[in-house]
Order: C-alpha cells, then sequence, then structure tokens
C-alpha cells in the first residue's frame, strides 16, 4: 500500500462500544496516535497532515463482517463477488475488515484450503481480511492440521456444517471431536445449524409434491429444522465446555434457543445477518422467478414477516452478539442451475456493502439501539470474539485506523444499479437507509471518500487471530477448574455380586463398550 501521510480527523463524535466523546483523532503510520480536544492549535495545518471534518458526524470503528464467501466454488458454479470486488464494495459500505471461510472438500487438506484461499485473497483485497476454516471431515490428519492452523497460521475459529448432506455435513459423533479439539487448541467452533437429514427428505417431498420452485427451498427446510440444530449444536458444545458461534442466525425459532441458552450461561454467540436483518423470506413466493431465487440462501429467510424485526431486537438487547453478511453472489443465469429443481439453486446473496446500513436504519433509526450498540454488533463484539481486539473493533491510540466518517442523517436509496458490487441483484433494492459512510479509511488511508475509490488489489492484508481470546476463554477455563464433576469418596461395596454367565457377561461388555462410544479420532 502506497504510503499516505498524517490524516487528522478533527471534531467528529467518536464512537466506541461503550462510550461516545467529541474529539479529534490523529492518524500515523497507519495506527491511532491521539485522542482528544483540539490537538491541532488553531493556523495552517503542517506539511503532510490532512485534515478531514468531521463536525456534526460520527467518526466509527470500521466494520468487521464476520462472515463472507468471496469467489467461493460452490455448488456447480463460483460466487461472483471476488476478493477484490467484494471487498472494496466492503469499503464502500464502511466495512474495513471481512472474515471469510477456506472450505476444503471431505477428504481433502485444511491447510490445502488455507493455502488455496490465501492464493486467491492476498493478491487481491482492499481491506483487512482473516479466514475461519470449515471442517468437512474428521481424521487424525484434520486434528494435526486445526492445530497448526490455530498455532502457526492466525486462525482461531473452524466451521462445521450441520447441513449439506453428503458434502459438507459432519455427523454428531465428529462434530463432538472437533468440539473437543477447538478447546484443546483454544478456538471458538461454529456452526452452519441445521438438520441436513431432514432437509434432504423435505426437499424429495417437496419435489414429489410437484414444487420445484424458489419457495421449495423454504418449505423443505421451515424452522423447527433451524432450532433443531441449533439446540443440538449447543447441546454437545455445552457437554465439551467448547465456546461455540451460530453463524446465520435465520429464524426467531433459532435466536430463542441461542437466547435462551445464554440464560443458562453457556458460552454461545449467536450471529443474525444483514440479509435477515433487513428482509424476509416472504420473496420465495415471488411469482417472479429470477426474483424469488436471488434471495435462496441456507438457512432460507424467514416467511414470517415478524422475523427480521424481533432479530433487530435480541441483537439490540444482547441475545445476539455479532454481525455479518454471509455475502455469496451469483447472478441470475448462475441461480438459474436450478430454474426446474430448486435444490440446484447456488445457496446465497448479497450483504457485504450493506450490511452497515442496514443494521443503522433496522437497529438505530428505528430506535431499537444506540451508536454504541451499534458499534458493538458491527464490530467491537467480533474483533473480542476472534481476538481482534483492541487492534481492531475500537478507536483508540494504538489501534489500526480503521475509521469511518458517518452521516447518520443523510440517506441513500440501495440498488443493484448503483452498488459496488458484482452480483446484478440486490435483494434490498429499493430500501432507503439512513446512515451513510462518507470517508472509509484503512490503516490510515482514505480508501473511499465521497463516492471515490483510491485502494488498488492487494492493498489490504490478512490479519491473523491468536487461540485463546479472552472474552471468550476466561469463562470457559473458570468453569473447567470450578466445575469438573468429582467422584464421590465412599467405601467400597463388600455385598454379594449376581453372578453372569459367560454369555450375558460379554453382551454386557458389548453394551457397555457401545454406550462409551468410540474414541474421538478416527
Ligand atoms: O446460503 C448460504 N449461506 N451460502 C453460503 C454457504 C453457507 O452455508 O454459509
Ligand atoms: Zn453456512
Ligand atoms: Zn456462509
Amino acid at each position: 500500500m502506497a504510503p499516505q501521510g498524517r490524516l487528522l480527523i478533527r471534531g467528529g463524535r467518536v464512537v466506541n462500544d461503550d462510550c461516545s466523546q467529541v474529539a479529534d483523532v490523529l492518524v500515523e503510520d497507519g495506527v491511532v496516535r491521539a485522542l482528544g480536544r483540539d490537538l491541532l492549535p488553531p493556523g495552517d495545518a503542517p506539511r503532510g497532515l490532512r485534515i478531514l471534518d468531521a463536525a456534526g458526524k460520527l467518526v466509527l470503528p470500521g466494520g468487521i463482517d464476520t462472515h463472507t464467501h468471496m469467489q467461493f466454488p460452490f455448488m456447480g458454479t463460483q460466487s461472483v463477488d471476488d476478493f477484490y470486488r467484494g471487498t472494496k464494495a466492503a469499503l464502500a459500505g464502511g466495512t474495513t475488515m471481512i472474515i471469510d471461510f477456506a472450505i476444503p472438500q471431505k477428504g481433502s487438506s485444511l491447510l490445502e484450503a488455507f493455502e488455496t484461499w490465501r492464493s486467491w485473497a492476498d493478491p487481491n483485497v482492499c481491506c483487512d481480511y482473516s479466514l475461519h476454516v470449515a471442517v468437512t471431515w474428521w481424521s487424525d490428519k484434520v486434528k494435526e492440521e486445526m492445530k497448526t492452523l490455530a498455532q502457526d497460521k492466525g486462525v482461531n475459529s473452524f466451521k462445521m456444517f450441520m447441513a449439506y448432506k453428503g458434502l459438507y455435513m459432519v455427523q454428531d459423533e465428529q462434530m463432538y471431536a472437533a468440539f473437543c479439539h477447538c478447546k484443546e487448541i483454544g478456538a471458538i467452533a461454529q456452526v452452519h445449524a441445521e438438520n441436513g437429514d431432514l432437509i434432504a427428505e423435505g426437499a424429495k417431498k417437496m419435489l414429489a409434491l410437484g414444487i420445484t420452485g424458489p419457495e421449495g427451498h423454504e418449505l423443505c427446510r421451515p424452522e423447527a429444522v433451524e432450532a433443531e440444530a441449533t439446540l443440538r449444536a449447543i447441546t454437545i458444545a455445552s457437554a465439551v465446555n467448547c465456546p461455540l458461534y451460530v453463524v446465520h442466525v435465520m429464524s426467531k425459532s433459532a435466536a430463542k434457543v441461542v437466547a435462551d441458552a445464554r440464560r443458562e450461561g453457556k458460552v454461545v454467540y449467536g450471529e443474525p445477518i444483514a440479509a435477515g436483518l433487513g428482509t424476509d423470506g416472504t420473496h420465495y413466493w415471488s411469482k417472479e422467478w429470477h426474483h424469488a431465487a436471488h434471495h435462496v440462501m441456507g438457512p432460507p429467510l424467514r416467511p414470517d414477516p415478524s422475523t427480521p424485526g424481533f432479530l433487530v431486537n435480541l441483537l439490540a438487547n444482547g441475545d445476539l452478539t455479532t454481525t455479518g453478511s454471509d455475502n455469496c453472489t451469483f447472478n441470475t443465469c448462475q441461480k438459474a442451475l436450478g430454474k426446474d429443481d430448486f435444490t440446484k439453486i447456488p445457496n446465497g446473496v448479497n450483504g457485504v456493502e450493506d450490511r452497515m446500513s442496514v443494521i443503522w436504519e433496522k437497529g438505530v433509526h428505528s430506535g431499537k439501539m444506540d451508536e454504541n450498540r451499534f458499534v458493538a454488533v458491527t464490530s467491537t463484539n467480533a474483533a473480542k470474539i476472534f481476538n481482534l481486539y483492541p487492534k481492531k473493533g475500537r478507536i483508540a491510540v494504538g489501534s489500526d485506523a480503521d475509521i469511518v466518517i458517518w452521516d447518520p442523517e443523510a440517506t441513500r436509496t440501495i440498488s443493484a444499479k448503483t452498488h459496488h458490487q458484482a452480483v446484478n441483484f440486490n435483494i434490498f433494492e429499493g430500501m432507503v437507509c439512513h446512515g451513510v459512510p462518507l470517508v472509509t479509511i484503512s490503516r490510515g488511508r482514505v480508501v473511499y471518500e465521497a463516492g471515490v475509490f483510491s485502494v488498488a488489489a492487494g492493498d489490504g492484508k490478512f490479519i491473523p487471530r491468536k487461540p485463546f481470546a479472552e472474552y471468550v476463554y476466561k469463562r470457559i477455563t473458570q468453569r473447567d477448574k470450578t466445575c469438573t464433576p468429582m467422584p464421590v469418596q465412599r467405601a467400597p461395596y463388600k455385598g454379594d455380586v449376581f453372578t453372569l454367565n459367560s454369555r450375558e457377561a460379554e453382551e454386557g461388555d458389548r453394551a457397555g463398550t457401545r454406550m462409551q462410544g468410540h474414541s474421538s479420532s478416527g
């Protein structure tokens, strides 16, 4: 990235997750150097210092999108927003960091997948990024590679799919083993929570009924399918005392499961996405096939129109914690791979560019959140959970200067005609959002200002994340110290013991072995 002089962001209201203050922000060498009132005495600005007037505006930490799939090879095709177009669009929307997913095929190396995704991203990203890695199968090699990824490669989060049967889906015992291992290496387990077996059966049923259109996608995987898997994942994680992060919470039922678990003290976090907060699944019943198909994603948007408002409420009150976009975009001709069979419609929607504005509109402009909670759910909480804090997710001396000058009063109308993404459709088409990013600053450089980009492919960089994030692991460690079950100390039983014949003894041994299950590896 070409060097840029110093910046002074003057007179704005600096908003962090815990407080706001009117202050100047001095940026040097990509980081925040000073924060306070009247940092520059009246008079001419020194040479090499650019002044950005932020009076009357908000100065926010750049957004962190916890969930994207740029140029993802998926369902026979590849998502059209690649690391260049996708991250450029992110900057236009006020997001300065994305966390994408490296996803190996079953039987393939996690390390190779990680290196492949890095080779796609490194030369092309316009904003900083990091990678979650998916665990799509289980073996000693997977175990070893997870450890290497956590210790040497900067990966502290692993996603398990409970859906996409035959492709990425793992069974409960594999998930149990993976959760155990996540805990050992200090990672956070993530789940795509949907019951893949029920989806497969439901899809057959819909097709047999002659339902081949996009509405079949929702009908074969109703809310209960998501809620059941969410509860199952939480139950398994809790048995292991492993922290759990539920990606793309899409339904009221699943959100309630997460909220209940948090009230029971479980270390679980729920991530709704821009699509689920900003629109709903009634679109699957649109008479326009392409319109309906462009909303197809998994878990689906829900036809209950009160869902977005409910998810925003839970995000506002702390039941849900972070926000992503699950940006995974396909053009109409790609969606049309499933024109006669909804199971073949590539799953995914847009959101990386619009997430911040949609959340401002639905969260803050609606009166459900204040500006501090907005920052918490769009960057700070993600930075804490994924161990990026306070380098990311905060405006403080020493933090990376990833900053957005935000106009809370200005409005913009979202449209595929004006967005910066590669995809030819926008699920938020026509939505008027208050909250507009005026200037986006990435590690101290103005990269987007008044609609103009000053950024090149490769200007962003990979941000490694260390394991054992304190925000997540302190409670886990404390619980292990104090809540591990202890045997009852008692005198040995001295009475009679019933005698089994040899066949009964053998059966008893076999039943015991079955009950204890298999060893966790293999
Ligand atoms: O429909 C979706 N969500 N596509 C991306 C893959 C995933 O499950 O996150
Ligand atoms: Zn998923
Ligand atoms: Zn996803």
